[in-house]
C-alpha cells in the first residue's frame, strides 16, 4: 500500500496539471502541448459510425437498384485492385452481430446511412419503392432502439441511384433537388417516428469536388473550374428544401432535427505575422467548409469565394463567374436551414500565399484559391497518406464553426485514423494516441464555449475506402476480408474507447495510461488468436480448393488469394 503523503502528492500534481491546462484555454495561443484531464458535460453523446455503400455489400441483392458507385467500382482501374464494395463487411446481413459490437463499446448513437437505390431503385419514388429495403432498415433502427443505442440517419452518403446520374448528370441538373426530397419525404414517413436525428448530406464537398472535378470518385466527371460549383449549388438547394420539408411536414410530430455533415481540414498559416499566409488559411477554411456552411448560417456563399472566382472568371473573359449565384429568394430560405452542423475532421495544412495565373485552360476549384498546402515532417501519418495527426487543428476548427456561425449545436460526426498495413495488427496504438489527443483537443474546445454535443468515432468497422478499396482500415474493428464470413474483431482501440466512453473523458493521467497499457496488453493475446484463426481459414481454404480440383496444381493467382 503507498503511504498517506503518496496520495496528497498525487492529488497535489494531478491538480497542478489541471491548472496549467486550464490556462491552455485562450486557443489563439500557439500550446499544442498540455493534456487536459476533466469529463465532458453529462449527456454528452458517444458514437461510431459506418456508410451504407462502405459496409453493406448486398449490391445486388433484394431488389436493391445500382447506385453510381456499383458502376463506378465495376470499370477497371478506378478503384485500388479493382475492389468494389459488393459484399464489404456483409453488415446487410449483421444487424445483430454489430448492434452487440456497438453495445460492447457502450455506445450512446450509432452513425449509418441509407442507400438510396436500395429504398427507391431508380431515384424516382413514383417508379417503385423497394418493401426489402425499408424493412432492412426498420430492423437496424428498431434493433438499435431496443438497445438503446440513438440512430443518426445520413440521407446521402454518396450512393446516387445511377439511372439519375445517367438520365440526368446526377448533381450536375436542378432535377436532383425534387427527387432527392421525394426520397427524404419517404424516409421520414417511415422511419421518422423512430429517427430524430437526420442528416441530409455527408460531406459535399468531397461530392463536388471528387466527384465532378478531379473525378477520382463517382460518377468520375472531370469538368474543371465548373462542376464542383454547380454540384455544390444543388446540394445546398436540395439540402435546404428537405429541412423545409421536414420543418413544415415532420416537425410537428416527429420532433427531430434536420443537420448536415461537413467536413473541414484546419488551415494554419504558415508564418503567423505574415497577413498573406494568414488570408490564404482563412481562405483555405472557407472553400472548404465556408463553401456549405456559410450560405446555410447566413444565406450566400462566403464573400472570398465570390471575389476570387468571379475575378479569375473575369480575366477568363467569361460574361459571368463560375460560380453560380442565389437569388434574394433562395437566399432567405437557404439560410437558417440547420437544426445542427455535422462536422467531419481528420487532419490539418499548412498554409501559404500562392498565385495561379488565371488561364482559362487551366482553371479549377484548386487554383482559385491562390494558396499552398504544406505539411510539417514531423507530424505522424500512419494511415492514408493525406492524413496527418494534428490534433490541435481540431480545437482551432471548432472554435472557428463557433465564432463564424453563431456557435451552433455540433455533432461530430466523424473523427479517425487509418492504417496502411493489410496485415493483422490489432495492436493499434498510434490510433489509441490519435484517439486520445484529438477527443482531448475537443474537450478543450468544449471548456473554450464551443457547443458539441456528441462524438462519432470513424470508423466502427474496417470497410470499403473508396477509391482506396481496403487498403486503408480505419475501423475500431478489424474485419477479415478474405474470410467469406467477414468476420470481426477488436483492435486495442476498442478497449480504449470504451473507457473514455464510460468515464466520459479522461478522469485523471493514471487512470488513462492504465487504461493504454491493458489495451495494448489484450491486444497481443487476441492478435495470436486472430493469426491462428487465418492460418485455419487459409488451410481449409486450400483443401476446400484442392477438393473441389481435378488437378491438384494451383496457379500463382489461385494461391495468391489463399494467402
Ligand atoms: C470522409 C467520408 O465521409 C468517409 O466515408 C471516409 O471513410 C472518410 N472521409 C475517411 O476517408
Amino acid at each position: 500500500m503507498l503511504p498517506r503523503c503518496a496520495f496528497s502528492v498525487c492529488h497535489v500534481l494531478v491538480l497542478v496539471l489541471c491548472l496549467s491546462a486550464a490556462e491552455d484555454f485562450d486557443w489563439t495561443k500557439n500550446n499544442h502541448g498540455s493534456f487536459y484531464y476533466g469529463t465532458f458535460p453529462a449527456g454528452f453523446s458517444w458514437g461510431a459510425g459506418s456508410s451504407a455503400y462502405q459496409t453493406e455489400g448486398a449490391w445486388d441483392k433484394d431488389g436493391k437498384g445500382l447506385s453510381i458507385w456499383d458502376v463506378f467500382s465495376h470499370k477497371k482501374g478506378k478503384i485500388q485492385q479493382n475492389e468494389t464494395g459488393d459484399s464489404s463487411c456483409e453488415g446487410y446481413y449483421k444487424v445483430k452481430d454489430d448492434v452487440s459490437l456497438m453495445k460492447e463499446l457502450k455506445l450512446n448513437h450509432y452513425r449509418f446511412s441509407i442507400s438510396w437505390p436500395r429504398l427507391i431503385p431508380t431515384g424516382i419514388k413514383s417508379d417503385h419503392i423497394n418493401e426489402k429495403g425499408i424493412q432492412y432498415y426498420d430492423e437496424l433502427i428498431d434493433h438499435l432502439l431496443e438497445n438503446k443505442i440513438t440512430p443518426i440517419v445520413t440521407l446521402y452518403h454518396w450512393d446516387l441511384p445511377q439511372v439519375l446520374q445517367e438520365k440526368y448528370g446526377g448533381w450536375q441538373n436542378i432535377s436532383m433537388v425534387n427527387y432527392f426530397n421525394d426520397y427524404a419525404n419517404l424516409c421520414f414517413e417511415k422511419f421518422g417516428n423512430r429517427v430524430k436525428y437526420w442528416i441530409t448530406f455527408n460531406n459535399p464537398w468531397s461530392v463536388a469536388v471528387e466527384g465532378y472535378e478531379t473525378g477520382e470518385h463517382a460518377p468520375g466527371l472531370k469538368m474543371r473550374g465548373t462542376g464542383a460549383y454547380r454540384a455544390a449549388h444543388h446540394i445546398i438547394k436540395a439540402h435546404a428544401k428537405v429541412w423545409h420539408t421536414y420543418d413544415t411536414q415532420w416537425r410537428a410530430k416527429q420532433k427531430g432535427l434536420v443537420g448536415i455533415s461537413l467536413s473541414g481540414d484546419w488551415g494554419e498559416p504558415v508564418d503567423i505575422s505574415n497577413q498573406k499566409d494568414i488570408e490564404a488559411a482563412e481562405r483555405y477554411v472557407q472553400f472548404y467548409l465556408g463553401w456549405f456552411a456559410t450560405p446555410i448560417f447566413h444565406g450566400d456563399y462566403p464573400q472570398v469565394m465570390k471575389d476570387f472566382i468571379g475575378r479569375k472568371s473575369v480575366q477568363q473573359g467569361l460574361g459571368t463567374s463560375r460560380l453560380p449565384t442565389f437569388s434574394p429568394q433562395e437566399k432567405s430560405y437557404i439560410k437558417g436551414t440547420c437544426d445542427f452542423l455535422g462536422i467531419g475532421h481528420f487532419t490539418t495544412r499548412y498554409i501559404t500565399q500562392k498565385n495561379y495565373p488565371s488561364g482559362r485552360s487551366s482553371s479549377s476549384y484548386f487554383t482559385d484559391r491562390d494558396l499552398a498546402e504544406l505539411v510539417d515532417p514531423r507530424w505522424p501519418d500512419p494511415g492514408s497518406e493525406w492524413l496527418y495527426s494534428v490534433p490541435w487543428g481540431f480545437r482551432r476548427l471548432l472554435n472557428f464553426v463557433k465564432t463564424q456561425y453563431g456557435n451552433p449545436m455540433i455533432y461530430v460526426t466523424e473523427n479517425g485514423v487509418s492504417e496502411k498495413m493489410l496485415c493483422t495488427e490489432l495492436c493499434d496504438d498510434w490510433r489509441i494516441q490519435y484517439y486520445k489527443d484529438y477527443i482531448n483537443e475537443m474537450l478543450k474546445a468544449i471548456k473554450d464555449g464551443v457547443n458539441v454535443k456528441g462524438y462519432t468515432a470513424w470508423s466502427l468497422l474496417d470497410k470499403f475506402e473508396w477509391d482506396e478499396g481496403f487498403s486503408e482500415r480505419f475501423g475500431l474493428y478489424y474485419v477479415d476480408f478474405r474470410n467469406k464470413n467477414k468476420p470481426r474483431y477488436p483492435k486495442a482501440s476498442v478497449q480504449f474507447y470504451k473507457r473514455i466512453v464510460s468515464s466520459n473523458g479522461f478522469p485523471n493521467q493514471r487512470e488513462v495510461e492504465n487504461w493504454r497499457r491493458k489495451a495494448v496488453e489484450t491486444c497481443s493475446s487476441s492478435n495470436q488468436l486472430l493469426a491462428a484463426e487465418e492460418q485455419r481459414s487459409t488451410a481449409a481454404n486450400i483443401l476446400r480448393l484442392i477438393h473441389g480440383k481435378e488437378s491438384l496444381v494451383l496457379t500463382i493467382n489461385q494461391m495468391k488469394n489463399l494467402i
